[in-house]
């Protein structure tokens, strides 16, 4: 079965006086980039996302802080703490994402290849569930 959660590993360019990430649409990041939004000053105990977007690739990156990012394909439900700049997650179409344990440093950076369309959210999961088709596939190895 395919792993849902594909960690994109950002090289730092450092020298003596610090770091720096470089993200470019079609290199590192596997898409034209048309989207760049953050989430930040999260107040403690909140949960952020809980929805899967039809046609929507995106890829999120923690610059500041941490918080654990849950990926669901509406037949598995993987999680992974998002704890670097260097640690970019991919979110692809129908993936029922949901963000939880900020820490109140926790600055969020996500990347899209589409522009904002809240067309695009499927906000309910049962209805995530019928749209992401989960018919059992068989594997061929
Ligand atoms: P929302 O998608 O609910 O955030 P989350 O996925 O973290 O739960 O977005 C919060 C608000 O921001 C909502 O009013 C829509 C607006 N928004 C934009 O205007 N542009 C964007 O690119 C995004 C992601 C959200």
């Amino acid at each position: 079965m395919k792993k849902l959660i594909e960690l994109i590993d950002l090289p730092v360019f450092g020298d003596e006086r610090g770091s720096l990430i470089a993200l470019e649409s079609h290199k590192n990041i596997p898409f034209e980039i048309k989207r760049t939004y953050c989430i930040f000053d999260t107040k403690e105990g909140v949960s952020r996302g809980f929805h899967a977007h039809k046609n929507l690739n995106q890829i999120a990156v923690c610059l500041i802080g941490k918080c654990r990012m849950v990926l669901d394909d509406g037949m598995q439900r993987e999680e992974v703490w998002l704890d670097a700049p260097t640690k970019g997650v991919h979110i692809g179409k129908l993936i029922w994402r949901e963000m939880h344990d900020f820490t109140e440093d926790c600055v969020l950076m996500v990347l899209a290849d589409q522009h904002y369309d809240p067309e695009d959210y499927i906000k309910d999961y049962t209805e995530f569930l019928e749209c992401a088709n989960h018919v059992p596939t068989i594997e061929n190895n």
